[in-house]
């Protein structure tokens, strides 16, 4: 049969399959399924199964019978939710959900929740595993030594690990960038409202006018003043060249908007307001790939090898490959966050206990221990900051962005209660105080229009919406005269340009274009300040403040850029700066070892 043909079947075979939630569910594995066309052979290049850590023969096969992720979104039933059109970048892994030998798992199913049973999918669950775990096996590969050698090792594919790959390959050192997940992006993937730069060309294009220093007050404020200033410097000082730098690479920063606790428009993302994370983590994803970096999935780094002070190269543990030692001078460490690890969170804020968490599911906290291992001082683990806007009903963070384009919150009595665009600490405070500990974004046709990623919460089914505001409040279960009352008063304070109840500073547009919209949220955990400690060069200091010769960390795994509480849109600002100047470093410092 020729390939489209075979293609077509699949494809019409998988719909209707879905629609009647049948064929797969009947087979035990899609191993066992795909055995009545063929061998193992349908699948795999070897006898043997997959030969290496990124499965790119099994998932190009996926490709030739099933299509690519656009052709297979476009067959998905209509009525549902399409995982296959999402924040995907990278390379196309069928494999990440799809499993040939074991019960396949949607990976999407680790955040979100669709309202249906997903065909295909197992219900996910996912242990932590420690780092030092299988000690004997890991010391035994140490012991075999090194299998290879590269300039600089990055550990994860998030934008801080992508920068820095980026510019170590500009400044030609050999690349080896290992991710424990089998698809890129992190968190970097996620981020929706925007990237915190201040006087940049876009927003001088705009008629706005920032300051440098507005932003490094912003930002301490922001952060309780428990922030190291010197990072603090580095970030507003080199964020119109990370803005530019970025855009020299073909990304769409064009439009600028307003974040939590700024006090400035300076929050800049894609032209009609689409999410900013998986815009520059595919330009940064292209770059490193037409860079040549040798991008490895499935490969967890369990342990960074040390002597005397210096780095000489890590163990990596690849899922189909196992322990194998890669020897090199120079590593970045990029590995993120803790928040989707709740033990963890609880242990170093209790309050969170139970809670949900906005990140994605390889945000586990295997990087610090990794570090910590290897002699790294940490700091302000302490604080832990919860996104105000999470949607218990999707799984899904709703952007800053929408109350920064005009979204009020409103309560079960119908009510504002808050500055909307307050930091994240005192919004996320104030609806845990309000009945049922949770509250509605509620907001018009215009901020729609305004934010295309609006468009994203709509195709996810979390949006209630009504035709006046009385059709709006009977849905939300709210009493229409308090919902009409609290929307009339604020268009009453936009107008005068002054909120005489919650002093909200920023109020873009009156709320009086139907539809009218609404998305109960509540607050979940989000990021974690803390981290390794690190210089300006984002070399990595020991508990004694030496620097660990040839360590260098960027991005969620470092401490001290956001103090106590980052604002909405520095985090992104933080991975690009701080990747780049790691990245660089660690090239730098790679060939001066070399010589
Ligand atoms: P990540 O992007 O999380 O990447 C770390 C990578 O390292 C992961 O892929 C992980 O799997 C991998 N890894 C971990 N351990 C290992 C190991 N041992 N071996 C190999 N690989 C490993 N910030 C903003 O400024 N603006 C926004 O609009 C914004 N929106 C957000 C929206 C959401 C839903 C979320 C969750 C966050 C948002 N943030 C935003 C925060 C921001 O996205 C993150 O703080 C930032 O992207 C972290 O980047 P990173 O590169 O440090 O880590
Ligand atoms: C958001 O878009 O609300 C998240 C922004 C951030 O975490 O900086």
């Amino acid at each position: 049969m020729k390939t489209s043909m075979l293609r077509k079947t699949v494809l019409a075979a998988l719909v209707s399959a879905c629609m009647a939630g049948t064929a797969y569910a009947q087979a035990d594995y899609l191993a066992d399924f795909h055995t009545e066309m063929g061998g193992c052979e349908n699948c795999h290049a070897s006898e043997k199964g997959p030969t290496d850590d990124n499965l790119k023969y099994e998932n190009t096969q996926c490709v030739s019978c099933h299509g690519d992720l656009k052709e297979v979104a476009a067959n998905d039933p209509k009525d549902i939710v399409s995982p296959h059109a999402s924040h995907l970048i990278g390379d196309i892994a069928c494999t990440a959900c799809h499993k040939g030998h074991e019960k396949s798992v949607a990976y999407c199913d680790a955040c979100h929740s669709f309202g249906y049973d997903m065909p295909f999918q197992g219900k996910w669950k996912r242990t932590f595993v420690p780092v030092n775990a299988d000690k004997q096996a890991q010391d035994a590969a140490i012991a075999a030594g090194p299998t290879e050698s590269t300039d600089v090792v990055v550990i994860g594919s998030g934008g801080a690990g992508l920068a820095a790959a980026v510019a170590a390959r500009n400044h030609h050192a050999s690349v080896i960038l290992l991710e424990k997940e089998p698809i890129p992006g992190g968190n970097s993937k996620l981020a929706a409202g925007g990237m915190n730069a201040a006087e940049t060309k876009v927003q001088a294009k705009l008629g706005i006018k920032d300051k440098k220093e507005i932003m490094i007050a912003d930002t301490m404020k922001g952060g309780h003043e428990k922030n190291d200033s010197q990072l603090v410097k580095v970030l507003a000082n080199n964020s119109s060249d990370s803005i530019d730098w970025l855009m020299s690479m073909g990304a769409d920063m064009n439009d600028v908007g307003r974040m939590g606790g700024a006090s400035v428009n300076r929050a800049h993302r894609p032209t009609g307001g689409a999410g900013v994370g998986a815009e520059v983590t595919q330009i940064l994803w292209d770059a490193a790939v037409q860079r040549g970096t040798d991008i490895r999935f499935n490969s967890r780094v369990v342990r960074i090898l040390e002597a005397g002070g210096k780095v000489t190269g890590v163990l990596v543990q690849g899922a189909r490959t196992g322990y194998y030692v890669i020897k090199t001078d120079a590593v970045v460490l990029a590995t993120g966050g803790f928040a989707k690890n709740n033990e963890r969170v609880a242990k170093f804020d209790p309050k969170l206990k139970g809670f949900a968490a906005t990140n994605h599911p390889g945000a586990t906290g295997d990087g610090l221990d990794v570090a910590t291992q290897a002699g790294a001082a940490t700091r302000d683990l302490q604080y832990i900051q919860a996104h105000p806007t999470y949607s218990p009903v999707g799984g899904v963070m709703v952007t800053e962005a929408v109350r920064g384009n005009g979204a009020i919150l409103i309560n079960r009595d119908g009510k504002r209660f808050v500055n909307e665009i307050t930091t994240r600490d005192k919004a996320s405070a104030a609806i845990l105080a309000q009945k049922g500990a949770s509250a509605y974004l509620v907001f018009d046709n215009s901020v729609r229009k305004s934010l295309s990623k609006i468009e994203n919460y709509i195709h996810l089914h979390i949006v209630e919406q009504g035709a006046t505001l009385a059709d709006l409040a009977k849905e939300m279960g709210v009493p229409a005269k308090n919902l009409e009352a609290s929307v009339a008063s604020y268009n009453k304070f936009v107008k005068s340009g002054k909120d005489d109840q919650y002093g909200r500073p920023d109020m873009p547009r009156e709320l009086n274009h139907g539809p009218y919209y609404a998305i109960e949220v509540k607050p979940a955990v989000h990021h974690t300040m803390g981290g390794v400690v690190i210089d300006t060069k984002g070399e990595v200091k020991d508990t004694k403040g030496n620097i660990i010769k040839g360590l260098y960390a960027a991005g969620e795994v470092t401490g001290g850029v956001h103090g106590a509480n980052r604002l909405g849109g520095n985090a992104i600002s933080d991975i690009v700066t701080f990747g780049r100047i790691a990245g660089t470093d660690a090239a730098v410092f790679a060939e001066k070892e070399s010589k």
